[in-house]
């Protein structure tokens, strides 16, 4: 097999909703259907979990749950509160991290990312985007939607359609049009036995 290479575009041979992905920022402010929304969620819910036991939890928080949507907008730290909050909505993505005998679920956060995965599959295929981020503040982000002990949050995720970059402060329009970068297969895959 050949390696592809450190490119920027991924290979055509995959599937369009995988190769056309984009944790993008500008978004359209046309709100999602509620049918589309369940869809994405169904598409979570259908993920595999270590003994099945799903251990996740999704807070759906739209624009116009205008109290939770400000508190939760102004959890977000680093650049993303200039343009996440524009989405038509936010969904917090929590992890199980205890199960009901109080044992520690380890495989926890790889489950919930392996759900949300799914759900931005499903999302590119219905023409929208999401774009996840860890950069928030936790315990503001535990306020903002009243998140019980045992639920960690581990990414807040804007979905929504992708919109005109246009609409974008200056430092972060250019960030939309920059190139795409991987590492090389050949970086993070052994044959046989470990070779790094
Ligand atoms: C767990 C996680 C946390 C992330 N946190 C942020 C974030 O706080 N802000 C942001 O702008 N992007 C965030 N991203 C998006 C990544 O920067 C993005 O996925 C990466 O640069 C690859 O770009 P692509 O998704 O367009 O392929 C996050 C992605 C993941 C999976």
């Amino acid at each position: 097999m050949t390696a592809p290479p450190a490119s920027s575009l991924p290979s055509p041979a995959l599937l369009p909703a995988i190769a056309q992905r984009r944790s993008l920022r500008a978004f359209d402010s046309t709100p999602v259907a509620e049918s589309v929304l369940v869809r994405l969620l169904e598409a979570a819910r259908w993920a595999p979990s270590s003994r099945n036991l799903q251990p996740w939890h999704f807070v759906v928080v739209p624009r116009e749950d205008a109290a939770v949507h400000a508190s939760l907008a102004a959890a977000l730290t680093g650049r993303n509160p200039l343009w996440a909050p524009a989405a038509p909505l936010m969904i917090v993505a929590l992890a199980r991290l205890r199960d009901e005998q109080d044992r520690p679920i380890r495989m926890a956060a790889y489950d919930l990312g392996q759900a949300v995965a799914q759900l931005a599959i499903q999302a590119v295929a219905e023409g929208l985007m999401v774009h996840q981020m860890g950069g928030f503040d936790a315990a503001a982000v535990r306020v903002a939607i009243g998140a019980p002990e045992g639920l960690e949050p581990m990414t807040v995720i804007a979905v929504g359609r992708p919109g005109d970059p246009a609409g974008l402060p200056p430092e972060l329009r250019a960030l939309e049009a920059a190139p795409r970068t991987r590492r090389p297969l050949e970086s993070f895959v052994s044959r046989g036995r470990y070779a790094g």
